[in-house]
């Protein structure tokens, strides 16, 4: 296949401009969805009917019904590195490729799980609340108290890329002893950090603070539920900048009511956008941001780049630099 102008390209939000003029320049044309707020499924799939393929995101619905009733798009292109949102089963079974964007974003996000970590564990969004309310009062010595990091032990629920920028953070900040649950050992990790890989039981009986970076699979939705909790250290902090699906909100509330664990820090939640009423707000040892693990101005321009370079090499030169589904190239003989 060779780049033609008539190519379309649908682009399902406002991404960094590196994507449209990477795709621009390569010779496609594009469609930008210039609204604030997602495309609804209906809208979606009327606009998708009419291009050649698709620039999408985490908001995007791209289901069994949806994939159906476009398996004319040669290729989707996700900007993130996880792709819970697209039935990828179906789209291999349709022959479409799905490409991502991993690595792009593993600092910005350990930084939001490190920070996270920190904030959680000195109450600092409920201190600055306190603020605001006009209940700062005077100093107190027995008040507002957290705990220190150093030296205690960090769990990583799935150390990956970003599990490890988190645990290089850690070890070096506060010497903490890593140890993680994965399928597969991590020799950077065990190498580097002397990461122990341990079972799941074991991760809950020990860690002081347990991160989880795994992607939302059947097997890893509602993991972190109440009888998880209760395994958990009584002063443990909880960190989950993965997806929201991956714990049960309301047994993390309960857990955290019952002082089963010490704390929680949330970049993630179930639904997103979180209910402004919702109790883990106003919880002092809870930390909660808006799912801004990857919003960097480098990470957020990389994953432009990588989206578009998805769909520019594909047409090119019929390879998929970053894909899900590799097997789709492979069977159409084309990779
Ligand atoms: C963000 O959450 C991503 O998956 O990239």
């Amino acid at each position: 296949m060779s780049t033609q102008p008539a190519i379309s390209i649908l682009l399902t939000s406002k991404f960094p401009t590196v994507a449209s003029e990477l795709l621009t320049n390569a010779g496609f044309t594009i469609t930008s969805w210039e609204e604030e707020r997602p495309m609804t499924s209906t809208e979606l799939l009327e606009q998708a009917a009419s291009h050649n393929a698709l620039l999408c995101t985490l908001t995007d619905s791209i289901d069994s019904q949806f994939l159906n009733q476009c398996s004319h798009l040669d290729i989707i292109s996700q900007f993130a590195v996880g792709y819970d949102n697209i039935d990828v089963t179906e789209a291999t079974k349709l022959g479409i490729p799905i490409g991502f964007t991993p690595n792009a974003m593993n600092d910005a996000t350990a930084d939001i799980a490190f920070g996270l970590m920190i904030a959680t564990a000195r109450k600092m969004f409920y201190s600055h609340k306190t603020i605001i309310t006009g209940d700062w009062g005077f100093f107190k010595p027995t008040a507002n108290l957290g705990i220190e990091l150093k030296g205690k032990t960090l769990g990583i629920y799935g150390l990956g890329r970003i599990g490890l920028e988190m645990a290089r953070r850690c070890k070096g900040a506060y010497q903490m002893k890593v140890i993680y649950h994965n399928r597969r050992h991590n020799q950077m990790a065990e190498q580097e950090l002397n990461a122990n890989k341990v079972s799941f039981g074991e991760l809950l009986a020990r860690s002081d603070v347990l991160s989880v970076h795994c992607s939302l699979t059947d097997e890893t939705r509602g993991i972190f539920n109440k009888s998880v909790f209760d395994q958990m250290k009584q002063n443990s902090i909880f960190i989950n900048t993965s997806r929201g699906s991956v714990h049960n909100e309301k047994d993390l509330i309960a857990a955290l009511d019952a002082g089963q664990i010490w704390g929680a820090g949330l970049d993630v939640t179930n639904p997103e956008p979180m209910k402004p009423d919702n109790p883990l707000l106003s919880m002092a040892n809870v930390s909660i941001l808006p799912h801004i693990g990857s919003a960097t101005v480098e990470a957020r321009d990389e994953m432009a780049r990588l989206a578009a370079e998805n769909i520019i090499e594909f047409y090119k030169h019929n390879a998929v630099p970053f894909i899900v589904n590799a097997e789709v190239l492979v069977e159409k003989g084309t990779s």
